[in-house]
């Protein structure tokens, strides 16, 4: 694609809200205006962009909101964008606001819509990579998964205090869909007993004589962390399991939820977010089109969609090794 003058971007954020969403959005806005290109801001994801829902943004409009959860400018899971007909009005509300160049601030569906659609229309989109699950290659961390561990292990904490003072057994559900990153960070942060992911899951006989072994050390309560996307069930399956053989055991089950998707962003978070809002402008403004810009050993690393979306995720099973000796 010829290197053309982009002189008006649009920012979106599609998907599930993450923790940073609003420190990218004031980076891009912010870099946007210092390279005198104007900015429009799409409300509510795709579905505003097929919509043309567009509001104007300025410096003043990013002001103050670097530590704000969520984001200002709403988000969606678009069904209509998947189809041809959706990505069509989203081209033409594109083409009517003079649009030159698109930065997406999305996860692993979000960026694959990017793909979709810069297969079939010209305007060039750089995405951010932005999920708590952490799922995307071509980038060490996304934005918002730093502070929904910290969430993640702070509510542990706080079970461990009830779990010590009860002496109950408790399963504790974390996010991050079909990955397990962060109830492996999570488990090992906040002492578990046992981890439980889709990528190197335990079935329920190890994971009994685990638990076993640590009640004839005389542990008194104990954690489980288990990933939503462990492939034997989740944490109330897996505390049912285990309850059939040990039912004069105290088991309590508590799923995270959405707590771990809200929030101030920590401090990673937000120099992440500022600093890929900058690079993505930059990106647009060299020509680079249609890649997700990540970091990788603190370079800036450009990936295309379509391999961030489906390269291989690198899952430490070494850390997962620890476990067994930290838990003794
Ligand atoms: O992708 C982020 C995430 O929070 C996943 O961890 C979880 O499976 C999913 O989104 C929940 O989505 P929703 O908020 O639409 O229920």
């Amino acid at each position: 694609m010829k290197n053309k003058k982009i002189n008006s971007l649009a920012v979106v954020c599609s998907g599930g809200d993450a923790p940073g969403m609003n420190a990218a959005i004031r980076a891009v806005v912010r870099t946007a205006i210092f390279y005198g290109i104007n900015v429009k801001g799409v409300m509510r994801g795709y579905e505003g962009l097929i919509d043309g829902d567009f509001i104007d943004l300025d410096s003043g409009s990013v002001s103050n909101i670097i530590q704000l959860g969520g984001t200002i400018l709403k988000s969606s899971r678009s069904k209509r964008f998947l189809t041809e007909q959706g990505m069509q009005q989203a081209h033409e509300q594109l083409v009517r606001n003079n649009i030159g160049g698109v930065i997406i601030i999305g996860g692993n569906g979000s960026l694959t819509g990017a793909g979709n659609f810069t297969a079939r229309f010209r305007i060039p989109w750089i995405g951010i990579p932005k999920t708590i699950d952490n799922d995307l290659s071509g980038t060490d961390f996304c934005i918002g998964y730093d502070t929904a561990i910290n969430t993640a292990m702070q509510a542990i904490d706080k079970i461990k205090d009830t779990a010590g003072s009860h002496d109950r057994l408790f399963f504790v559900e974390v996010m991050g869909r079909d990955a397990g990153f962060i109830a492996l960070q999570t488990g090992i942060a906040s002492g578990a007993e046992a981890i439980l992911v889709p990528e190197a899951g335990i079935n329920t006989t190890q994971l009994i004589k685990l638990l076993d072994k640590g009640w004839t050390r005389k542990k008194t309560s104990m954690i489980v962390v288990v990933a939503e996307g462990n492939k034997n069930g989740g944490a109330f399956d897996i505390a049912a399991k285990v309850k059939k053989q040990f039912d004069h055991y105290e088991i309590g089950v508590c799923v995270l939820g959405h707590i771990q998707r809200g929030g101030s962003p920590t401090c990673m978070d937000r120099v992440l977010a500022s600093e890929l809002g900058v690079r993505a402008v930059e990106a647009l403004r060299s020509g680079k089109h249609n890649v997700m810009v990540g970091e990788i050993n603190r370079k800036t690393v450009y990936t295309p969609f379509e391999k961030a979306t489906s390269g291989k995720l690198v899952f430490d099973k070494s850390l997962m090794g620890i476990l067994e000796k930290l838990s003794y």
